[in-house]
């Protein structure tokens, strides 16, 4: 039996850091009422040069290091984004040109804020079935360029970055829950929401690339649920509870989404991995993102059993059970 294990992890930040108190010069707002709300301190915001592309390039070069790996060992990357540099090619191609790899394939997964869930599974399925022995999966947004800097209601709410793991086929040790790698992957989408968030363009409708609108009170109130959901989707069809759990690495996109969701669970606060405050929403990077700091802080060690789990635009909504 082939497990899916990570094998090597990367991240990417634009140069630019803008604090609560810069919004406050942009829109009618105040670094009290951000923090009070969401949770968030700081984003990073990609400058001139800086694009989807080049931070996701930036940070499958770091995850390449950190396994020791070069690109002739990739055979598949699977980029989420749901701000690609160009409505075609697929900024997958893009990024294993940068790499420098022109063998094995590359495509793109538009989940919005679940993708990097949506990209994993499709990785773990790829490795599963023998289409690939190494897969580099990549979560990379600039959602400033979609913003609307004039809506107070969701400007302040997102950032930019990039980050990047190494999914590995490996032989299962012992057939359970004590081998390394995806233990249960779960995804769900409900296209009634599209309304409550989504983008006013695309090269079929306006022939513009559009500004995101989100009915903020609406996400908030099914968030809470369907993130509960999917994660205990996970625990039943392994039998693991969460009490065993090492870590819950969220999707950060509001603090108090996240809190309600573990208290609901029966997470304890300690287990929870929190880098809205630094980051912001980065939508498809955001569980990347965070798993890189949790991995590069020592807290996520070889053999933890780690949860991760988003949701966003569609809505679309999944989680991920790992033996790290
Ligand atoms: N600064 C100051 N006041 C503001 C701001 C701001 N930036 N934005 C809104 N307000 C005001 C509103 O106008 C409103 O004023 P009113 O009472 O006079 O009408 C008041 O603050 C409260 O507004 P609400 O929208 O009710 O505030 P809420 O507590 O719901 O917080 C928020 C808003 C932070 C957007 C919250 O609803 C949220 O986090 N929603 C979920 C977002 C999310 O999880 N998205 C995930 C998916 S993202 C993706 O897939 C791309």
């Amino acid at each position: 039996m082939i497990r899916s294990a990570i094998c090597g992890i990367g991240s990417a930040l634009p140069k630019k850091k803008m604090l609560n108190s810069e919004l406050e010069g942009i829109v009618e707002t105040s670094d009290a009422w951000i923090v009070q709300r969401t949770g968030i301190r700081q984003r990073y915001i990609a400058g001139e040069g800086e694009t989807t592309v080049s931070l996701g390039t930036a940070a499958a070069k770091a995850a390449l290091d950190n396994a020791g790996l070069t690109v002739a060992d990739i055979d598949c990357i699977i980029l989420a984004t749901a701000t690609p540099n160009h409505t075609f090619p697929a900024s997958a191609v893009e990024i294993q040109n940068a790499l420098g790899m022109s063998h094995g394939f590359a495509f793109d997964v538009q989940a919005v804020c679940s993708g990097f869930i949506f990209a994993l599974t499709t990785a773990d399925l790829y490795l599963k079935g023998g289409m690939a022995k190494r897969i580099l999966v990549i979560g990379a947004e600039t959602f400033s360029r979609i913003l609307d800097w004039n809506d107070r209601s969701t400007c302040v709410l997102f950032g930019d970055g990039a980050g990047a793991v190494i999914l590995e086929a490996i032989e299962s040790a012992n057939g359970d829950n004590s081998d390394r790698g995806i233990l249960v992957c779960k995804q769900r989408s409900d296209g009634a929401f599209v309304d409550k968030l989504y983008v006013d363009g695309g090269p079929s409708t306006t022939q513009t690339t559009g500004h995101l609108r989100m009915e903020g009170r609406e996400v908030f109130k099914h968030a809470v649920g369907m993130i509960t959901d999917v994660v205990d989707d996970c625990f039943s069809a392994t039998g693991i509870s969460p009490s065993e759990l090492d870590w819950f690495v969220p999707h950060q996109a509001n603090k108090r989404i996240i809190d309600a969701s573990a208290k609901k669970l029966g997470i304890a606060d300690e287990k929870v991995v929190i880098t809205v405050d630094q980051h912001g929403n980065t939508s498809a990077a955001s569980v990347p993102l965070a798993l890189a700091v949790a991995v590069n802080d020592g807290r996520i060690k070889k053999g933890d059993l780690v949860m991760l789990e988003a949701m966003g635009g569609g809505f679309t909504w999944g989680a991920i059970l790992i033996r790290w």
